[in-house]
């Protein structure tokens, strides 16, 4: 059956070869255009779909077909042993994705990603025995995947713990030195292994070392930034696990496993920085500082802030040729999006337009605002990019924001000493007319004053955003 085609170096090249590495160019294709699907919300679901499909193929293909080098396929025992860890793997994984909250999701992204970086780190521990010393660059390659693989593994963890309020910030000012140090001292010791000119067995201890101090390198380095930065720290060490395990397929030589690898990696070094961008903060940062906080630099706001009443707020809804509603991170805190689509069907059946204005960064992870309008039904085309929206505001009647306070700060845009100075932002205050929901005085992400909430036109509807929106709901039925 397996008929010898070829050859591959001294060894024979079969047509069992040709349909692996076909298999992984197929998934790799299934990877790719997966990717893609995944970059909207409305195809996101089967990219994700098409991508675990070539996830599947290869680990199949690769189980059926894998030779080593002496060209013998996996040992039964061995093929037993691998099926039951996946079968264990993907039933708790089905059973931890079925069962997560929405607003859990980063945790669980995290946990996950912990799992691939400790995978990668624990391939580069049993294969560096048997590495070629003579080799460096095959050496690098081990030693970086445990090395980067630990860091992904053990800061994730803490990661996952801290968001879901098991482990606090520490922070000190000294934490910084601690980490370039024990960086260093890492450094220095993977390349004494690679040049000393010691043999692997030789090495025993030291690879242990190394496993040790790259996993404590990845509890400091996570320990002290704060909550609120999570997401941006989850994808930078996403990254490093896509990265991990790219250099686990060099170990392997598997051609699956580094595209794999390469894509997860470029995905999470991509989103990282636009992250970032649309916080207009530098990587570094998020990493080493807090946020705003200070009152230097900040914009005093003028003014007193003025309620509405809701008779008077659902009659300024209701008769309205257009809103636009701009949600944020109270939205999500109050669990307020299926209100807030009966308010937007309401007001449609009265000829109101509604559409929301989605900020990249409202919220506190990607794409929050997406994931929650989206369980409330939100048609996808009735959800606007900030960029798309921001021309319209001042045509708009009303814009409406709940739960948003960072993401519509005109101090954004007009004080250069602020802050969150540069960070593009909604503008809401362009609008003819601004209700806010929020609960009271509280500030947002960064901790600083909001110049909207004192405007002439801004009017403040306090409450729990759900709260306020059926009593809103009421009160224009009602009308
Ligand atoms: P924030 O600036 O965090 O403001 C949230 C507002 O919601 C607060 O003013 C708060 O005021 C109000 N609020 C809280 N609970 C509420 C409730 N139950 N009902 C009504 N209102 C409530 O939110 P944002 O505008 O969405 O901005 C997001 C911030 O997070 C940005 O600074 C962004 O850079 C940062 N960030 C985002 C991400 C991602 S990826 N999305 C990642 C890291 C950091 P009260 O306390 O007065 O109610």
């Amino acid at each position: 059956m397996d008929k010898i085609i070829g050859t591959s170096g001294a060894l024979p090249f079969t047509t069992g070869d040709a349909i692996l590495e076909l298999s992984y160019l197929l998934a790799a294709l299934l990877f790719v255009y997966g990717l893609k699907l995944l970059s909207h919300p409305e195809t996101a679901r089967k990219g994700n779909f098409y991508a675990a499909g070539g996830m599947v193929l290869a680990m199949a293909t690769t189980l059926l077909l894998h030779k080593n080098n002496l060209h013998e396929s996996i040992p039964l025992t061995n093929a037993i042993i691998i099926v039951i860890s996946i079968a264990v793997g993907t039933v708790i994984g089905w059973i931890m994705a079925r069962r997560v909250k929405m607003t859990a999701m980063p945790q669980m992204v995290s946990f996950f990603n912990a799992t691939g970086g400790a995978a990668s780190a624990l391939v580069a521990l049993l294969e560096f025995p048997k590495a070629n010393m003579g080799n460096t660059g095959s050496v690098l390659v081990t030693l970086l995947g445990l090395i980067i693989g630990s860091i992904a593994f053990s800061g994730s963890m803490i990661a996952y713990g801290k968001l879901d309020g098991k482990v606090g910030d520490i922070r000190s000012k000294n934490m910084k030195y601690v980490n370039m140090l024990l960086l260093a001292v890492t450094v220095a010791l993977m390349l004494f292994m690679m040049f000393s000119g010691h043999a692997p067995e030789e090495l025993n201890w030291h690879i242990y070392l190394l496993f040790g101090l790259s996993l404590l390198y990845g509890v400091l380095f996570v320990m002290p930034i704060g909550g609120a930065d999570m997401p941006v720290v989850i994808s930078l060490l996403n990254s490093f696990t896509g990265i991990a395990a790219a250099m686990a397929g060099f170990i392997y030589n598997n051609e699956a496993m580094i595209l794999g690898g390469i894509l997860v990696g470029a995905a999470g070094s991509i989103l990282t920085v636009l992250m970032c961008k649309a916080m207009n903060r530098s990587l570094l940062n998020v990493i080493v500082g807090a946020f705003g906080g200070s009152a230097s630099g900040e914009t005093q706001a003028e003014g007193t802030m003025k309620e509405i009443t809701l008779s008077d707020a659902s009659i300024l809804l209701a008769y309205s040729q257009n809103v636009v509603i701009i949600p944020g991170y109270g939205m999500a805190v109050a669990q307020a999006q299926h209100a807030c689509r009966e308010l937007d069907k309401l007001l449609e059946s009265r000829g109101v337009t509604v559409r929301y204005a989605i900020h990249p960064v409202a919220g506190r992870m990607p794409g929050h605002m997406n994931v929650l309008l989206a369980e409330a039904d939100v048609p996808y085309n009735k959800l606007i990019e900030m960029d798309d929206i921001n021309p319209d505001m001042p045509n708009t009647d009303v814009a409406v924001v709940i739960g948003a306070n960072d993401v519509v700060n005109p101090a954004a845009i007009n004080d250069p000493g602020s802050p969150i100075a540069g960070m593009p932002i909604i503008h809401a205050h362009e609008a003819r007319n601004i209700i806010v929901m929020k609960r009271g005085r509280g500030k947002g992400y960064a901790g600083i004053e909001n110049t909207l909430f004192f405007d002439s036109k801004t009017r403040l509807l306090f409450g729990n955003a759900k709260d306020s929106l059926h009593n809103l709901i009421n009160e224009i039925k009602n009308l």
